[in-house]
């Protein structure tokens, strides 16, 4: 049945349709039974699924990216489609519209993504009133970032900013320094301006009577010596995880030259990032020995691909890009396959 209503929507602009699916969504959730027939449709639930993870009971371990629903604005809806966690953002102080559009491409001979975003947003303090009037209690990640026109020397203190805001209305926080559509943002993945931003949000959460886990987003364009230091940072900062990865720079994987051209900037996302996303989270898991949680993520679309990232060491994944392939019961069909009896 998707593979026919995809075949519909991909003849569409892919942001347009990213919107008018979700007012559908929004449409179908609030009309009388339509947020239990997505529940009954869309979610699966078994105690074996639960995962308890730096501190936070999930109910199943698959979640949805950062990127999807940026502003927070359905969660709601999307709570009733199986996932055991959402991640909103990333998220500025400032709204922002990002890149000029087009900005999001699909390569469907790959199942794969393109998107230079940019972090278009609108801003952090309109996602915390949204928060704070949802009704589901699923798991919240608030995932951070700065400013465009934030220079890297000024971006502890939107780092700063997202993250006292959001502190009361998310379960755990993610500190993007990963994205590669936000010019020079991954230079904060540098050890000392790393350092510096990791110790400078941790001091401030350890602050509060409850402080929430943070992780850091990574790359997964990072050299095994650069993965080194930043899992030296994230313990030495006493972090909770890292999530590994997000869109690579890399154009390996992907057939359509042509459009590969015609595309131009931006971070990969979807199947040709699988196996790179795989070894990083087996490289950290490893070096950890297994004792830093990784939430992976990266070319999930499968049961199969799920258990490849935790068989290497995550203890949660999510995906973006296979829910855009698969649909809307990718993290139903992923659940039932881990369900143990
Ligand atoms: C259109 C799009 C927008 C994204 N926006 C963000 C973002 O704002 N912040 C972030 O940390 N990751 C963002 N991502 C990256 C995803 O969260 C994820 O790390 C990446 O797509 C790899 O997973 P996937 O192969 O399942 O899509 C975005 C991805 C896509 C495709």
């Amino acid at each position: 049945m998707y593979n026919l209503v995809k075949k519909i929507l991909f003849k569409y602009d892919p942001e347009e349709v990213h919107y008018k699916v979700m007012k559908w969504l929004t449409k179908a959730y609030n009309v009388g039974i339509g947020k239990r027939y997505l529940e009954s449709n869309y979610s699966i639930k078994h105690s074996s699924l639960e995962r308890k993870v730096f501190g936070i009971t999930f109910k199943n371990p698959v979640g949805l990216a950062a990127g999807f629903d940026k502003d927070a604005k359905f969660i709601d809806e999307l709570s009733c489609l199986g996932f055991g966690f959402i991640e909103i953002g990333t998220l500025t102080p400032r709204p922002q519209d990002g890149n000029e559009k087009p900005r999001l491409f699909r390569f469907p001979m790959d199942a794969a993504i393109i998107n230079r975003m940019g972090f278009n947003n609108e801003g952090v303090d309109a996602a915390v009133l949204r928060l704070k009037q949802r009704k589901t209690n699923i798991i919240i990640g608030g995932n951070i970032g700065k400013n465009k026109s934030t220079p890297n020397e000024k971006a502890i203190e939107d780092y700063e900013y997202c993250f006292k805001k959001l502190f009361d209305v998310v379960d755990y926080f993610v500190v993007n320094v990963s994205s590669p559509n936000t010019p020079n943002l991954r230079e904060l993945q540098e050890k000392e301006p790393l350092q510096a931003l990791l110790t400078q949000l941790q001091n401030i959460n350890l602050s509060y009577p409850n402080p929430k886990p943070i992780l850091l987003k990574i790359a997964p364009d990072l050299t095994d010596s650069q993965l080194d230091d930043v899992i030296d940072i994230v313990t030495k900062t006493r972090l909770s995880g890292i999530v590994a990865t997000n869109t690579t720079i890399v154009r390996e994987g992907l057939s359509d030259i042509q459009l590969i051209e015609r595309t131009g900037a931006g971070g990969v996302s979807g199947k040709p990032l699988k196996q790179r996303s795989t070894e990083i989270v087996r490289y950290i898991s490893e070096k950890t020995k297994g004792t830093l949680p990784i939430i992976a993520v990266g070319g999930i679309f499968t049961p199969e691909d799920a258990k490849e990232k935790l068989d290497a060491g995550a203890s949660l994944v999510q995906l973006y890009t296979g829910f855009i392939y698969q649909g809307p019961a990718i993290a139903k069909n992923i659940c039932k396959s881990l369900i143990q009896f």
